[in-house]
């Protein structure tokens, strides 16, 4: 790095190689992803017992489902016999157990291995033990996150403490009710640059003024660029005329009953580390999740929730979701055309950050932190 170089409002970004570096995406694999907590889906896409989707976490792949009782199960998706994948799509279900494709080895919904063929002439196989190994599973604000690690880090010093250090308290974000709100539309982007361009991206607003023009006539103050993010439970008024967070600034739909009313006209956003972002406004959230596939390529799913009632009665929210729908491509496309200069000799060493975007190397500081703990 140059740092010792930067005049002063500069600072330095990371060289370009975390970027691209199959190493270094391995290595947050390991330590980030396969380690924290992480938010595989939501609750409601796996309504019933039985129902199940898959997801990519690092490099393993999970079956997240639902137990007799309708309690969240995780499992690796790895038969015990030898190693067959037991899922292969992404969603579906299942009535009573999982077979795998192979041999037939058959779990339960708890992950027991009940069947398979000539098991009754092996006795001596605890059923338990051969059973599909699971992950800790935690559901919060209508998510289910797991961690593969062996010792979850804690929860509520990890994923709740960065709702504390944005919005000053968790009660901020449970005014919104996350967890009874519905799905009323979800888009899945297949974005062709690294996870970290995405969140460092997510974490300014220097660009707002330059690509987001529907979203800063809704919200004048990012044409200054500032981030809200920056200042404790900040959130970014509607401009005067604005009625709603639509895409044209007209009304969006009912607002929910439970906000503060300080919460009302505005927008606030929270980064939750490694992998999502959570954007509030009076009458929806939008929800983004990461999956990190490849150093160069992150599916980002994104569900727009809103009041059950609202997604009940087939109300129109298209100008609602065209809103942050069109500053997702914004977004994912700066993110792209940003991926390709990161194995350019002329970022070898990086690029800089302007004095609002310096919280950034905050990132990068736990970034380097989690990878290499020396
Ligand atoms: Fe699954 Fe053989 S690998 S039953
Ligand atoms: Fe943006």
């Amino acid at each position: 790095m140059i740092s010792t170089q930067l005049p002063e409002s500069l600072l330095s970004t990371l060289p370009g190689r975390y970027y691209t570096d199959p190493a270094i995406f391995a290595l947050e694999q390991a330590t980030i992803f396969e380690d924290m907590w992480f938010c595989a889906v939501r609750g409601s896409d796996i309504p019933d017992a039985g129902s199940f989707r898959t997801v990519q976490v690092g490099t393993e792949s999970l079956i997240i489902s639902r137990s007799r009782r309708g309690e969240v199960r995780a499992f690796f998706n790895v038969c015990r016999h030898r190693g067959a994948k037991i899922c292969t799509e992404e969603s579906g279900a299942v009535k009573r157990a999982f077979q795998c494709p192979y041999h037939a080895w058959t779990y339960d919904l708890d992950g027991k291995l009940i069947a398979a063929p000539n098991l009754t002439k092996m006795p001596d196989i605890d059923r338990v033990a051969y059973g599909l190994r699971r992950v800790h599973v935690r559901e919060w604000l209508g998510y289910v996150w797991v961690s593969l690690a062996d010792e979850p880090p804690s929860f509520e010093a990890t994923v709740e403490q960065e709702i504390v250090d944005r919005l000053g308290e968790v009660e901020n974000l449970d005014h919104y009710d996350l967890a009874s709100l519905s799905v009323g539309k979800r888009i899945v982007y297949d974005v062709a640059a690294n996870w970290k361009l995405i969140v460092e991206n997510f974490m300014e607003c220097y660009h707002c003024a330059t690509i987001h023009p529907e979203l800063t006539e809704v919200l004048p103050e990012f044409a200054d660029g500032l981030a809200a993010q920056v200042f404790v439970n900040h959130g970014a008024e509607f401009g005067a005329g604005v009625q709603g967070f639509t895409v044209d600034g007209s009304a969006g739909v009912d607002t929910i009953p439970t906000i503060d009313p300080e919460q009302d006209r505005r927008y606030y956003a929270v980064t939750i580390k490694p992998q999502v972002f959570v954007n509030m406004v009076p009458d929806h959230i939008i929800f983004h999740r990461m999956y990190p596939m490849a150093p160069d390529r992150t599916v980002v799913e994104c569900d727009w929730l809103f009041l059950p009632s609202v997604v009940a009665s087939g109300r129109d929210v298209s100008k609602s979701v065209e809103l942050f729908h069109r500053v997702n491509r914004q977004d994912f496309d700066a993110c792209e055309r940003t991926q390709p200069a990161m194995s350019s000799r002329m970022y070898a060493d990086g690029g800089v950050l302007v004095p609002s975007e310096h919280h950034i190397a905050g990132f990068h500081e736990w970034l380097l932190a989690k990878i290499d703990p020396r």
